[in-house]
């Protein structure tokens, strides 16, 4: 096989998300990008300079080099594909493979004799080859190795993270030729400047993505299960941490609500994957229901707090509705679905968002029931979700501003410092780590 995409390649990336959209901006740096994405609306925003997503690298891209399109013709002139399109799963918790399989579909239409697709989603292992794989044969009449190269490379993108951007992020490349691999090599390292690794089977690489996601969920997990049983024993689960710290090999996870689209996801990909080889998976298992049941967790402590007072109208205000901090994604916010728990126990509820609210306009703000951090009224428990930098630098006053004398601060991610702790406590406000 010649490879057209080696000699000049025109890069077609699939889907303009959280991560299809950084992959555009720093491929546009090297290459012709044809950036494609199915929802109209998603590409016009983004040909105004508009991104929901915020994404740190989109103001850095060299658009003279970038094509933005939903018209799917426009891939005729593509040789070289990337996949960023979402991979959720469904509301039993089973891999939603819809879009990856569209995407698949309509590649298919456009691809040539040389030509190489790599998918960048996460999939459980064997998806790749056994299900887009074979998608990509039937529709496009062309056979894997010999017209056509299928590689997997997945995204390690983080959200939020201003250090570990995408090129800076070691990347895993698989191929299951190794002249594509070669191929992908050639076009990826001029990108990922902190190294290529290099896998020998598609398989492998699709199972390193969902271990390190669920390497993830399970360690928090062990951390919200002991917060639960220091915090009986008024033992400080961070000063815990912070002592099993010093020893070399202990590593650093904090309890919290687990939301998004990858670590509250992808262990069901692995436990399904388990299920189709006979095997269940009784740790990855337990491990997503202790994060699931936080929010309970935490609604508990509101009850229990509310069975001891008599209050009229009792307000609740919680700062933080993404999915984490410093980030604008909204999906599988676990502050959301608590917020929605509280309402219906009928408790006056009050969002603040203090990233949404300087990120967007006010459509957004108003969209989502956001409250301005000033226009917030007294309430009796205020629920801290997400550590926001903006949260951060939050002063003794400004809590007086939010709260009522003898109300309670559910501090979820220890931002609260001990001195400032005492300082409201002398105020009447207990603080306590949820
Ligand atoms: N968001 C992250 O931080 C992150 C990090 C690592 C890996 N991932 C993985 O990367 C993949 C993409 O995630 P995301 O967060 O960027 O998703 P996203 O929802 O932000 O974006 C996906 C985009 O794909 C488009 N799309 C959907 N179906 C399409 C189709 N058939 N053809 C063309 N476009 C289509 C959507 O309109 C959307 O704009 C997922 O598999 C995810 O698990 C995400």
């Amino acid at each position: 096989m010649t490879m057209d995409s080696v000699v000049k390649p025109t890069i077609a990336v699939i889907g303009l998300g959280y991560v299809g959209l950084p992959v555009v901006c720093e491929f546009s740096k090297y290459f012709t990008i044809i950036a494609f994405d199915c929802e109209p609306k998603r590409v016009a925003q983004l040909k105004s300079n508009i991104d929901i997503t915020e994404t740190a690298s989109y103001k850095r891209r060299n658009e003279i080099n970038i094509k933005w399109t939903s018209d799917a013709f426009d891939l005729e002139n593509a040789n070289f594909f990337i996949v960023c399109v979402p991979t959720p799963v469904d509301n039993d918790n089973l891999p939603d493979l819809s879009c990856l399989l569209a995407a698949t579909a309509t590649i298919a239409r456009y691809l040539k004799y040389g030509s190489t697709v790599v998918y960048e989603s996460t999939v459980y292992p064997g998806t790749t080859e056994n299900i887009c794989q074979p998608k990509l044969e039937e529709y496009s009449n062309l056979k894997a190795n010999v017209d056509f190269f299928i590689g997997f490379s997945p995204e390690r993108l983080c959200p939020g993270d201003e250090i570990h951007s995408l090129v800076n992020t070691d990347k895993i490349i698989a191929c299951s030729s190794s002249l594509g691999l070669e191929n992908i090599h050639s076009i990826y390292h001029k990108i990922y400047i902190n190294g290529l690794h290099l896998s020998s089977s598609i398989k492998s690489a699709e199972a390193a993505k969902v271990l390190e996601n669920t390497q993830r969920d399970v360690n928090i997990a062990l951390m919200n299960e002991v917060h639960e049983l220091f915090q009986k024993d008024e033992i400080d689960t961070y000063e815990v941490l912070r002592l099993a710290s010093s020893k070399w090999n202990f590593c650093n996870f904090v309890p919290g609500l687990v939301g998004g689209h990858c670590i509250s996801v992808d262990p069901y990909y692995l436990i399904n994957y388990a299920s189709k080889m006979g095997l269940t998976l009784p740790l990855v298992t337990i491990s997503r229901k202790v994060n699931e049941e936080k929010k309970n967790k935490i609604l508990n402590i509101v009850f229990e707090f509310f069975k001891s007072k008599r209050i009229s109208n009792p307000t609740i205000t919680i700062l933080g509705i993404t999915y984490k901090e410093n980030c604008t994604d909204l999906r599988n916010s676990k502050s959301l679905l608590l917020s929605e728990d509280l309402a219906r126990k009928g408790y006056i509820v009050q969002l603040n968002d203090v990233k949404l609210i300087e990120t967007f306009a006010t459509d957004t703000i108003v969209e989502n029931g956001l409250v301005t951090f000033e226009k917030l009224s007294k309430s009796d428990v205020l629920i801290i979700c997400v550590a926001h930098d903006g949260y951060k630098r939050l002063k003794l006053a400004d809590y007086k501003q939010i709260v009522k004398d003898n109300s309670l601060i559910i501090d979820v991610k220890n931002i609260i410092s001990a001195d400032m702790r005492s300082e409201l406590l002398d105020s009447k406000i207990n603080v306590i780590k949820g």
